[in-house]
């Protein structure tokens, strides 16, 4: 994928009172506030998982990877130079907000794609999608067209090193050049929209006591895939429209043989299809979170005779399974998951966005006559069991989402 220069934006830096907590906005955009608070964006400065990884690439490129890490996840410390140190120690409540409602509300435009390439001008003017914004007693109100369109998502939802220039997380690209990049289906008409798919008209007012009935406002859960996390923070709400996001995405296909003979083995198609991302299936950084495919062939009693990618009792994934995802390798070729040592895609099996993949399973020969009952289904897991481990958290306590499932008979005569 295309790979813009990311050393081409020249920092920018702000003064630290320049930024408004989320706090101040809650008072008249009260549902705005809710939405935003349990949503990934809210804790993207203490995600633990972000903590972890961020810890660990900083100890090992000797601080050489701090800034960029911080740049998008605690943008307002990073702006306002507060963070680094990445322990965040010392940095006002405001910067630790994350990826916040003023510091998204302060953003006048993207020069660049990717690395943070937005531009703020943070104050009493609060910029956003309406040319007929009320002034209110707290804000003046400036229109500006980036807000509706995909690359304002984009300034950071595309990851790229910015030392060996790998694309580490294309969000942006791959929906750029899918079907939904060009007809210009925005992020905004799926991600801030109420429940899963295109855009769905939500009228109402974007602030209490505001006179008008707007058409549409945009809703701010911005789900994903994030059910452990909202979860975890105690935002039931947040979880269950990641749970639905997460069913949007994907349809199983399966194609069955006919009439086997006993000890003929069975070929089993598989055939997922990314029905509902506008980007790849899965998308983002692949490498923490787990996709993966569980088959279980029971005969007529309801033994199981046959399975794949049915988890250990310790979480782990069968090592012949299918599993979706982008894996790195190091400059020494070796793989790895960690960000800073990257150089390589190693492998890509995802799902582009309205396409589909066909996987194979082979089952062994089954030895007498009868049926079999095939059980497939799609799976989403938040936290990989390494990860678990690292973060001290039982795998058990991780949820496993059923994305898709199908099912089909073979006749063994
Ligand atoms: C005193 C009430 C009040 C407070 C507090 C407030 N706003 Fe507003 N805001 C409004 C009103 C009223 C509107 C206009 C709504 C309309 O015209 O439909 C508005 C509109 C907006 C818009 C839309 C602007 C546009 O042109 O698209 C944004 C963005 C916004 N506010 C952000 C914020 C942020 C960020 C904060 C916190 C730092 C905040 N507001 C605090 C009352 C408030
Ligand atoms: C990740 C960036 C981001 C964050 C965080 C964010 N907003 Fe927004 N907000 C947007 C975008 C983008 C739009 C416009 C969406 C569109 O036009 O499709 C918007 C729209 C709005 C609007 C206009 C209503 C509408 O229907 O478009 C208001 C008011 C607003 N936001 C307030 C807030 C407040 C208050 C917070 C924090 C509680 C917040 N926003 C957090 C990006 C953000
Ligand atoms: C200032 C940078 C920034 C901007 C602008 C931004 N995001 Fe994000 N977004 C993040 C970060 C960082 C995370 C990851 C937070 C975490 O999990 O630690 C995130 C997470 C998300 C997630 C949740 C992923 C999950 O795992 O559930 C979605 C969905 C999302 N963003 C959509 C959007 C959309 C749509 C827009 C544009 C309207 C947008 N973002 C704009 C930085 C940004
Ligand atoms: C057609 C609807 C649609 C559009 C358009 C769309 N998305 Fe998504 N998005 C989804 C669905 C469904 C999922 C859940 C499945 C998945 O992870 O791909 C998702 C997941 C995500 C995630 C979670 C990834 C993770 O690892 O947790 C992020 C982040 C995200 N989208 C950002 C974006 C951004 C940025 C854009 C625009 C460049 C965008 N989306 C456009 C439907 C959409
Ligand atoms: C250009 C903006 C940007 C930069 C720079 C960035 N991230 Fe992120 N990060 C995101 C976004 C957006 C997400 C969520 C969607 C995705 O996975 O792409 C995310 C997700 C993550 C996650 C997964 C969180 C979860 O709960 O699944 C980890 C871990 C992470 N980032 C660590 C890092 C580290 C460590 C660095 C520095 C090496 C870094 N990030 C640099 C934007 C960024």
């Amino acid at each position: 994928m295309a790979t813009e220069n990311p050393e081409s934006l020249p920092r920018q830096t702000v003064d630290s009172s320049a930024f408004s907590s989320a706090g101040q906005c809650q008072y008249c955009h009260i549902e705005i506030y809710q939405q935003w608070q349990g949503s990934a964006h809210a804790r993207s400065f203490i995600n633990p998982l972000y903590r972890q990884q961020l810890a660990r690439v900083s100890n090992e490129s000797q601080g050489a990877a701090d800034e960029f890490c911080v740049s998008c996840h605690a943008p307002i410390g990073w702006l306002t130079e507060q963070i680094p140190p990445i322990d965040g120690e010392g940095t006002d409540a405001v910067a630790q907000q994350g990826v916040s409602c003023d510091l998204c509300h302060a953003i006048t435009e993207v020069p660049q794609v990717g690395n943070a390439g937005f531009r703020v001008s943070p104050g009493k003017v609060k910029y956003g999608p309406f040319d007929d914004a009320l002034q209110s007693a707290m804000h003046e109100s400036e229109y500006k067209r980036i807000y509706s369109q995909a690359e304002y998502c984009g300034a950071c939802h595309e990851i790229i090193h910015p030392e060996n220039g790998l694309v580490l997380s294309s969000t942006y690209s791959e929906w750029k050049a899918g079907p939904y990049g060009s007809r210009r289906i925005q992020c905004q008409d799926c991600h801030m929209t109420p429940g899963p798919g295109v855009e769905k008209p939500n009228p109402g007012v974007a602030a209490t006591g505001a006179p008008k009935v707007r058409d549409h406002i945009s809703t701010h859960y911005m789900p994903g895939t994030n059910v452990f996390g909202s979860k975890q923070a105690g935002f039931e709400d947040h979880a269950a429209l990641a749970e639905e996001t997460l069913q949007s995405a994907a349809v199983i296909f399966l194609g069955l043989p006919d009439g086997l003979t006993p000890y003929q083995p069975a070929r089993v198609n598989i055939r997922i299809r990314n029905d509902g991302a506008g980007h790849y299936l899965p998308t983002g950084l692949s490498v923490f979170n787990d996709m993966w495919v569980e088959m279980v062939v029971t005969d007529e009693q309801g033994s199981v005779v046959f399975q794949s990618g049915v988890t250990g009792s310790d979480g782990t994934i069968p090592e012949d399974s299918i599993v979706f995802g982008t894996t790195f390798a190091d400059a020494a070729g070796n793989e790895t998951d960690n960000l800073w040592e990257a150089a390589r895609v190693l492998s890509d099996n995802r799902i582009p966005p309205q396409k589909y993949v066909d996987e194979f399973i082979e089952i062994p020969g089954l030895s007498r006559p009868g049926t079999v009952d095939i059980k497939v289904r799609l799976l989403y897991r938040n936290i990989t069991p390494q990860g678990a481990k690292e973060l001290g958290i039982d795998i058990a306590d991780i949820p496993v989402t059923e994305m898709a499932s199908a099912g089909g008979k073979i006749q063994v005569r």
